[in-house]
């Protein structure tokens, strides 16, 4: 038998690498507009660096890590996320010690044992960007607007945005006390994990899938009627200025996601199309993570993009970003004339492809569309006595003669 790719390990086709680049692409623009710079982290850093920042009692870090030991007896883990080697890189490279406010981008796979699924796969693509050392409010209603900006301009039209505040080291173990209590009382209901976790981690149950767990917490205590005044007035703030610059938004309280480094602001951003794996980013605050890790007190925000799932719905339009064109030159005269005009288009980033079939024009026709030409460019002996070529749209069936010069000087979208 042969041997095929592990379970949830995908290729990424050429069919679906297009979006990729896209949204690569896309990101990398308007991250760098907005004064971040890319960080290339490693793909494998120690486990512990993972078990202390994600926290113990998480999903991830009890079920999902690609964890083993290396040849020298050390536990390594494949990255299951990028915020932790970042963190882990800023203090270790003292990036503190630079500029006032670090911001860092990232795009790479990562790494997590779930349960394969439409939109959930065991390798997948983040990208991922993260401001160290800001405090002001402002700078996440900052993040949140260039990340809603990013899918609007990749056309990701119906993402909704949902926001939340998980309160900070003063007043989220009040809430820990309250929820517990509410939990206890519903112990019953709740699924096996839930109930081995409730003490170490009470907030993980409201993340619980299971519809008994569902149900159950439907009337939990929220951490929004538990904060305290300075963490009130910073989620304040953050509505404020999101209304200022026009971004929607729904306050969701029971939002606690599945990572524990989280305080203050968190976020999901969710799009419609994509089952129930719909989420296309999250993230939020994580203001003592840089501290617990070893490094001076730095306030942080940041948030992550799964690129498969954006990839999915930006498909279509991807694959027609950059149509193909497909070059039919009929006969060794109309061959060496082509060489010209394909350089030419080439150069102004079109995407050509000359076509070196020998039948007639209409087998050669027949393969420019197996290829998946949006356009074919013939230049056959009529075209060559009057200096033309015919352009023909592929999806429309027509066709019109144009100049070789006025072919060059046009976009492809204004053909035919
Ligand atoms: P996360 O919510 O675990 O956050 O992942 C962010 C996004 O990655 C999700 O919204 C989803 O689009 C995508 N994703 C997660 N797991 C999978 C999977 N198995 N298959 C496909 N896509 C997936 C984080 O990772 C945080 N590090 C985000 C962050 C950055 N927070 C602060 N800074």
């Amino acid at each position: 038998m042969s041997i095929t790719a592990i379970r949830g390990f995908n290729d990424i086709l050429p069919t679906q690498s297009e979006a990729f680049r896209l949204i690569e692409e896309e990101a990398r623009r308007v991250f760098t507009s907005y004064g971040y710079s890319e960080i290339r982290i490693p793909v494998m850093e120690k486990t512990a660096l993972f078990s202390r920042s994600i926290g113990e009692t998480t999903d991830i870090v009890e079920k999902e890590m690609y964890t083993f030991t290396d040849r020298r007896g050390d536990s390594v883990t494949l990255r299951p996320e990028g915020t932790a080697p970042v963190v882990r890189a800023f203090i270790e490279n003292r990036l503190y010690n630079g500029l006032p406010v670090t911001k860092l981008f990232y795009t790479g796979s990562m790494f997590r044992y779930e349960r394969p699924q439409k939109g959930r796969y065991r390798q997948f693509y983040q990208i991922g960007a993260e401001v160290l050392g800001e405090a002001s409010p402002k700078v996440d209603a900052e993040v949140l607007e260039m990340l809603m900006g990013l899918f609007k301009g990749l056309g990701v039209s119906e993402a909704t945005l949902e926001i939340n505040s998980l309160g900070d080291a003063r007043c989220r173990p009040a809430y820990r006390k309250r929820l517990l209590g509410f939990l206890e009382s519903k112990k019953a209901k709740l699924c096996n994990n839930c109930v081995r976790r409730i003490n170490e981690n009470p907030l993980r149950a409201l993340d619980c899938k299971n519809p008994g767990c569902v149900e159950a917490t439907s009337g939990a205590p929220t951490i929004i009627d538990s904060l305290c005044d300075e963490c009130r007035g910073h989620f304040e703030s953050v509505k404020a200025s999101l209304e200022t610059m026009g971004i929607e938004y729904r306050v969701n309280p029971r939002m606690v996601r599945g990572l524990d480094y989280y305080s203050r602001t968190s976020f999901e951003i969710t799009a419609a199309g994509l089952g129930s794996q719909n989420a296309v980013a999250a993230g939020g605050r994580y203001d003592t993570l840089v501290k617990e890790l070893g490094g001076p007190d730095t306030p942080c925000i940041g948030f992550a993009i799964g690129v498969e799932r954006v990839a999915l719905l930006i498909k279509e339009r991807a694959q027609k970003s950059s149509p193909l064109v497909v070059f039919i030159a009929m006969g060794t005269e109309a061959e060496k004339r082509s060489l010209n005009i394909i350089k030419t288009l080439r150069e102004k980033k079109m995407k050509v492809v000359a076509d070196y079939g020998t039948g007639s024009l209409k087998s050669r026709m027949k393969r420019a569309h197996r290829m998946g030409a949006a356009f074919t460019i013939i230049l056959g002996e009529d075209e060559l006595k009057e200096g033309v070529v015919t352009v023909k749209d592929m999806e429309k069936g027509v066709q019109e003669k144009l100049s070789p010069e006025s072919i060059v000087e046009r976009r492809i979208s204004q053909w035919a």
